[in-house]
């Protein structure tokens, strides 16, 4: 467990040089200054990745993402920072022994956080041992029900040692022992294993459940999974499955269950399947690239994951209606990462899922059904004809314009051409008036697609913006200017309350608390910030370029604060004038008034 000073993050930006590492994932065209390519973070036809030589960060002008190179490699390998920031060590070359600490001091907010992640992946494991301990002890018992679930499910003693599965009866007092093996109640209570009651007492979030460890890309455990291996207790039906929580460590929508055992090199596909008993299955019956998405809706996190091993994903969801909607919903987001998505359909509609089909119909018949999965467009369509009566002509219009809807999203003109080819013949329409729909469908989007360079760019960043942000931007770009004069003539005269815009307040104030620690211009500010919106804020000022401009921004900026003020107080004057008040003081403020008006015009 090391811990590192900050002065690390320094070393590894300066000695990565941003354009040479993104280019090993995307790539990269020089324009101007600049370098451009297609973003890795959403699917797009023309370029608005930009990659910054001068200031080492990224920016997609679609999608918003952006940061340094630290951020890059969070982004695109899924890691967390100081993982990324030891990738990018190890790229070039640098020793971090020579950057470890034997406190934290340094470096405090994170390295007490790599402490309670470390803590909480060494409980994972000793939690995940004590599981599994016991459900060896249980089949040694001959007469056990747990132990003829196990053999009902087919969980050999192989699959069950390679894939760590337990038992949690939840009457060994696990809270007990894991006091004894030296953690702390509250790292007990952040892993989520234990439920702490109203009155105080630790009860076992896991009772009466096979056990599933989850495991990260690393084999480490990062949450457990439990199933009921009777969904009916005294004849109360209690959830199938239960799960950790998420923390620090686990985060439900960046996993995917036996990643850790699918991946390698460069695998030809990934199945993703929607439990743990059909990834396991599957795996034991020799489909090794097969892991579980847990029955949850596919995120954009698990795409990017899988991204890294393979272009080509088969889904193979129950064959259920809630199957299917949540197969819907994940495969748009798999295509929109640039993966090639198929969709497994089962021969035999007895079985609900792998598992079951493995089960009963073995591994050659389940290749076959892999071998012939459809593709995204051919699901789609078979989906949108499920629900039409194709001998009704009101159904068959919906469906032709249901089917061209679909056809109109194909980038690739071949591919789109023999997709409807394929389809009239198959349900004996003539082509012509799928073309035509198509085509509709076509002009509409090909609208958008204007080459996008920097200039059209940055118009464009200008137009969203408003005047209003855009002014108070600027005064966050002079901070970042570095040019001590400018910044310093900016915190004395800007406070965060003359800021209107949140997002951008939250920059100014940040990097005014960065201050006082540390000289600005010496650190890497992107690599301080946590928040992403943060960083996507930041991110689009480090790109508005005002070099050379800067004094007569600063001075913009100043005179621009004084005009306010004038206002306000004129507003207020003419308020107050508006009200029942002496004679006199009309003529003082009347005055002042007058002054002020003067002086307003001098200002424009
Ligand atoms: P399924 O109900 O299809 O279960 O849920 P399964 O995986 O086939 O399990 P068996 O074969 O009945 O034992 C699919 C996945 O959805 C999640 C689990 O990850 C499960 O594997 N799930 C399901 C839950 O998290 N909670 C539930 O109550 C049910
Ligand atoms: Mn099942």
């Amino acid at each position: 467990m090391a811990y590192y000073s900050g002065d690390l993050i320094e070393e590894v930006i300066s000695q990565n040089d941003i354009v040479e590492v993104i280019s090993e994932y995307v790539v990269l065209k020089k324009s101007g200054r600049n370098y451009m390519g297609l973003c890795p973070f959403h699917r797009e036809k023309t370029p608005s990745f930009c990659v910054s030589m001068d200031k080492q960060i990224f920016k997609c002008f679609g999608c918003s993402e952006g940061g340094n190179v630290i951020s890059f490699i969070m982004k695109i390998e899924n890691l967390d920072f100081w993982d990324a920031v030891e990738m990018l060590a190890e790229r070039a070359n640098i020793d971090t022994s020579r950057f470890e600490v034997k406190n934290y001091y340094d470096n405090k907010k994170d390295t007490q956080m790599k402490d309670l992640k470390d803590t909480l992946f060494n409980l994972n494991r000793d939690v995940g041992i004590f599981y599994h301990n016991n459900l060896i002890e249980l089949l040694k018992d001959a007469s056990n029900p747990v132990k003829d679930y196990i053999i009902k499910r087919k969980l050999d003693i192989k699959t069950i040692n390679k894939f760590g599965i337990g038992y949690a009866t939840g009457k060994i007092p696990l809270y007990d022992h894991l006091i004894s093996l030296g953690y702390t109640k509250d790292d007990i209570l952040a892993s989520g294993i234990i439920i702490e009651n109203n009155n105080g007492k630790m009860y076992d979030r896991f009772y009466s459940r096979i056990i599933f460890p989850i495991f990260d890309i690393r084999d480490r455990i990062i949450a457990f999974g439990g199933r009921a291996f009777s969904t009916k207790v005294l004849e109360k039906t209690i959830p199938k499955y239960v799960n950790s929580p998420e923390n620090d460590i686990y985060h439900k929508g960046k996993t995917l269950y036996l990643m850790n055992f699918a991946k390698r090199e460069k695998l030809e596909n990934i199945i993703i399947v929607e439990g743990y008993m059909d990834a396991i299955a599957l795996q034991k019956f020799g489909f090794t690239n097969a892991v579980a998405s847990l029955g949850t809706a596919l995120t954009e996190n698990q795409a990017r994951l899988i991204k890294k091993y393979t272009d080509n994903v088969i889904i193979g969801y129950d064959q259920d209606g809630a199957g299917q909607a949540a197969t819907m919903r994940g495969l748009d987001i798999l295509a929109n990462h640039g993966l090639n998505v198929k969709v497994l359909r089962l021969d035999h509609d007895d079985v609900k899922d792998p598992d079951e089909y493995l089960n009963k119909y073995g591994a050659e018949r389940l290749k076959k059904c892999i071998e012939s999965a459809i593709s995204l467009v051919e699901f789609k369509v078979s989906i949108l004809e499920k629900d039409l009566d194709l001998e009704n002509f009101d159904s068959k219009v919906r469906f032709l314009t249901g089917v061209s809807n679909i056809l109109a999203k194909i980038d690739n003109n071949i591919e789109r051409d023999m997709y409807i080819d394929k389809i009239a013949k198959k349900y004996g329409m003539s082509p012509g008036p799928i073309i035509k729909e198509v085509e509709k469908g076509l002009t509409k989007k090909s609208g958008n697609d204007v080459f996008v360079d920097m200039q059209s760019l940055n118009k464009k960043m200008q137009l969203v913006t408003n005047v209003r942000k855009r002014q108070e931007q600027y005064i966050v770009a002079l901070l970042l200017s570095k040019k001590p004069a400018i910044q310093q003539e900016i915190v004395k005269n800007i406070k965060s309350s003359d800021i209107d815009n949140e997002d951008v307040r939250k920059i100014f104030d940040f990097i005014l608390s960065l201050m006082d620690n540390y000289d600005i211009n010496k650190i890497d500010i992107l690599s301080k910030i946590q928040d992403e919106d943060m960083v996507k804020e930041i991110t689009d000022i480090m790109y508005i370029d005002i070099s050379g401009y800067e004094n007569k921004l600063l001075q913009d900026v100043l005179k621009n604060k004084k005009k306010e003020k004038l206002y306000a107080r004129r507003d207020e004057i003419l308020k107050r004038l508006d009200q029942d008040i002496s004679k006199d003081e009309s003529e003082i403020i009347k005055y002042e008034l007058n002054q002020i008006v003067i002086e307003l015009s001098k200002l424009k």
